[in-house]
């Protein structure tokens, strides 16, 4: 039965069969060296001229080829041993040898960290790419930080809950992916920006504590800490208080650091993390995602700040008004009759139920206690300048909800891809997905986006206008 390379050193004097890439050839005349490459890491293994055809067919092995072997695991002799390997203290020496697939030259080295060959190269032949010792350890410490959130939400009493991908339009401020409907017609869904508006319909529902690792989609140039298509890490929870939604966020990112980066150093104020208002941010960092490390050029130091009291509304270069965070936000005012009154008076004043934590200068979660009084949320749909009509087509369904007897609520969002690039230790997010995009949006490995059939756009009843 096959065995990995990371098992081989409890196995001294054991026949043994493995199966993966050829890392590296090295020929030393009468012996082979092939250092063999799989999902847990290196090992060496030894042809040797005496074995004659087995031998023979290790002469033809390049990098790349996926092989399977047997052999015995013996001990190397002293000063051979290999300190920066795992598996440096052993060797196995092969009887058989099976060539599994051969393989062209890659259009790049697979064994450094990668960093110094062309990005684009690297996602057009991405599966080569993934697989570099450092990516692969990106994809393992992304799936441990997800495994953990998922225990951690779960051992809290909260359950997972799937939303839809096709779905409305829901407001975050960036542009919406359309998917064209071909049973309607004339008609699109959006792909989600986030579950908000579905996290809040499920509090109406009663579920009241619900959690998601949920893919969001927002139509918006990428860059080092954003991508078109990333992942959240949703949390919605009925009956509860801006107190106990941070208090909850501490706990899982304190555990998170601790159990998982237990070498890191983390950067408190008295055993918690700091907390600050975005007045005090914005007047001593000019930032409401602070970089609070003690010394920024250190690695291993994590710095989480908590950013409370954010503006309801800020001014949009057109003059006109938007949310901060988004319009389902619980504005800090007593009634509808204060909210229009400080409006018309000054809107940059009127503050908010919205938090956010920033991790050495990048916003890893945002979030907020929701206006959950149907009244107070149409006159903030006012004030940022829909129409009555307007707010019937696109909010009715949450306005109508509301009056069933909906539970005050509260939530927020991680960003998970940028969670993990911190961790990681990467410069962008870019390097914590399996399949990322470049900065145009575009998916070089699948050739995506790309035309499509003239026939699948008359089903959809959609005719092109000439490119200008
Ligand atoms: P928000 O828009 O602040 O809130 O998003 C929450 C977190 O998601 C991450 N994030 C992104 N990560 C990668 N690429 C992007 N394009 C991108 N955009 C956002 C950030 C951010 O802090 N529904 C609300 C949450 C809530 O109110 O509960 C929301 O989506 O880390």
């Amino acid at each position: 039965m096959r065995i990995l390379s990371d098992e081989t050193s409890e196995k001294v004097g054991k026949e043994v069969e493995l199966a993966g890439w050829v890392d590296a050839r090295r020929d030393h005349g009468k012996l082979i060296f092939i250092d063999l490459r799989d999902r847990a890491g290196i090992v060496q293994v030894v042809f040797n001229a005496k074995q004659g055809d087995v031998y023979k067919t290790a002469e033809n092995l390049r990098p790349e080829w996926v092989i399977k072997i047997k052999g015995k695991v013996g001990e190397r002799p002293a000063g051979m041993i290999n300190e920066d390997l795992k598996t440096g203290k052993v060797e196995v020496s092969a009887d058989e040898l099976e060539i599994l697939a051969e393989a062209d030259t890659p259009p790049f080295d697979v064994r450094s960290d990668g960093y110094e060959i062309n990005e684009e190269l690297r996602m057009k032949y991405r599966y080569l790419d993934l697989r570099r010792k450092r990516l692969k350890e990106n994809l393992k410490a992304r799936h441990r930080i997800v495994s953990f959130t998922r225990k951690f939400f779960s051992n809290k009493d909260f359950i997972e809950i799937e939303t839809p991908y096709i779905s409305k339009s829901t407001p975050e401020g960036a542009r919406d992916y359309l998917v064209p409907s071909r049973q309607q017609p004339g008609n699109f869904y959006a792909l989600p920006q986030s579950p908000q508006q579905y996290k809040q319909l499920l509090m109406i529902a009663g579920m009241e504590r619900y959690f998601q690792i949920a893919r969001c989609f927002r139509d918006e140039d990428t860059r080092g800490d954003r991508q078109a298509e990333f992942v959240q890490i949703d949390i919605e929870v009925s009956f509860t208080s801006e107190e106990e939604i941070l208090d909850l966020i501490e706990e899982f990112l304190l555990d998170l650091f601790r159990e998982l980066y237990p070498n890191k150093r983390l950067t408190l104020n008295d055993g918690k993390i700091t907390r600050m208002t975005y007045e005090k941010a914005m007047k001593e960092y000019k930032s409401d995602k602070p970089d609070i490390r003690k010394d920024k050029k250190d690695e291993n130091e994590l710095a989480p700040v908590i950013i409370t009291d954010f503006p309801m509304f800020e001014k949009k270069q057109d003059g006109s008004w938007s949310a901060v965070h988004h319009p389902f936000t619980m504005p800090k005012v007593k009634d509808v009759k204060e909210l229009k009154e400080q409006f018309k008076k000054d809107p940059e004043k009127i503050k908010a139920h919205q938090y956010d934590v920033a991790l050495n200068g990048w916003e890893i979660f945002g979030g907020s206690i929701r206006n959950h009084n149907p009244e107070l949320l149409s006159a903030v749909f006012e004030a940022l300048g829909h129409k009555k009509t307007d707010i019937e087509a696109k909010f009715g369904h949450i306005l109508e909800a509301f009056k069933y007897g909906v539970p005050p609520h509260g939530g927020i969002a991680s960003g998970l891809d940028r969670l993990v690039a911190i961790l990681q230790n990467e410069p962008n997010i870019r390097e914590v997905f399996a399949f990322p995009k470049t900065g145009d949006g575009r998916d070089l490995m699948m050739d995506a986006p790309s035309e499509v059939d003239k026939d699948q756009l008359d089903e959809l009843g959609i005719s092109l206008k000439k490119k200008k």
